[in-house]
């Protein structure tokens, strides 16, 4: 498999021995075309292990649809030079023959009730693709036996990185691994935005110049509930939802108030009574060819 791996960085050295914390592997899944948000994931891994391994794959079996797939950005050697500046050890950049050998498995890993809700909604099949192949990374990217056991503080020496930007990916994915006991610690990252308040995404480049100043009322309704979160006042969904819909060529999917742990929709009223508590808004939509997502914590 060594024929898989483009070396990025300058190496951190063998794992145990580099200068950063000791012993600890971190891979950063991604799918390419890769952006500010993911040098940041990159980054904060870098930053917490001796050694990083970044994937590149456009999995086919998270997209439902062979145009998505066929246009989604392929920039590897861009990729490569990203990865080498942040400081990433490793690219692993399989071919689908080599994460398919035999086509698409038979086995795989089923999301559940979560994986049919909000993106899973409108995108049958999306997660359970993504977390089988969130699986098979974490396999292949796994450390040996010697690296298995936990540190004096019960810290895993194996870790991956996730994006808060993909919230119900990054709860899916903890599910997966608590339900069945992967040995690896998930470690989230806030989201990482442009300059203007877009969440930065590889699938930005598709929008025109206007599609992307109306599509910055996602982020602008996200930071008016966050306001009136931070003051107690109550939420008042309801003018955030038409505000997103009084923007020019946006097509709402969901605007919900949910449970950060379970993204279970808050059974609380969110429109009247002054907020409290913890919660995460999600919100998808989407702009000209684009769907676009984004979220915010309350709270
Ligand atoms: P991809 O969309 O390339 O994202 C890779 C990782 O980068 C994910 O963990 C995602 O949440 C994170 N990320 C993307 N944009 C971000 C932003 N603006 N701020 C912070 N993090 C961001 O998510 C996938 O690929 C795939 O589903 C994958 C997990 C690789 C499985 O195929």
């Amino acid at each position: 498999s060594a024929l898989l791996v483009s070396r990025a960085g300058a190496g951190g050295g063998e794992v145990g021995s580099g200068a950063r914390a000791v012993g600890t592997l971190a891979l950063v899944p991604t799918m390419g075309a890769l952006h500010h948000g993911h040098a940041q994931l990159a980054a904060a891994a870098v930053a917490e292990n001796s050694v990083v391994v970044a994937s590149v794959f456009v999995n086919p079996l998270q997209f439902g649809d062979a145009t998505d797939l066929a246009r989604y950005p392929r920039t590897t050697d861009a990729d490569l030079a990203l990865l080498e500046k942040v400081g990433v050890d490793f690219m692993f950049a399989p071919t689908v023959e080599q994460m398919y050998p035999t086509g698409e498995p038979m086995v795989r890993i089923t999301a559940g009730k979560l994986g049919n809700m909000y993106e899973g909604a409108s995108r049958p099949g999306h997660f359970d693709g993504a977390l089988t192949v969130v699986a098979k990374l974490l396999h292949v990217g796994m450390p040996g036996r010697g690296l298995a056991a936990p540190d004096a503080a019960g810290r895993l020496p194996y870790r991956a990185y996730f994006g808060q930007k993909d919230a119900q990916q990054l709860t899916l994915v903890r599910k997966m691994v608590a339900d069945l006991n992967f040995p690896v610690e998930i470690v989230p990252v806030p989201t990482v935005r442009d300059a203007d308040g877009l969440a930065s995404s590889s699938r930005n480049r598709f929008l025109s110049e206007q599609e992307r100043e109306s599509a910055l009322v996602l982020s602008r309704a996200l930071l008016l509930l966050k306001r009136r979160a931070d003051a107690h006042e109550p939420l008042d969904i309801d003018s955030a939802v038409d505000l997103v819909r009084s923007a020019p060529g946006v097509d709402l999917d969901y605007l919900e108030v949910v449970d950060p742990a379970t993204l279970e929709v808050r059974g609380e009223n969110c429109q009247d009574t002054p907020f409290t508590g913890e919660a995460l808004v999600l919100i998808a939509a989407k702009v000209g060819p684009v769907r676009l997502i984004d979220n915010m914590p309350l709270g």
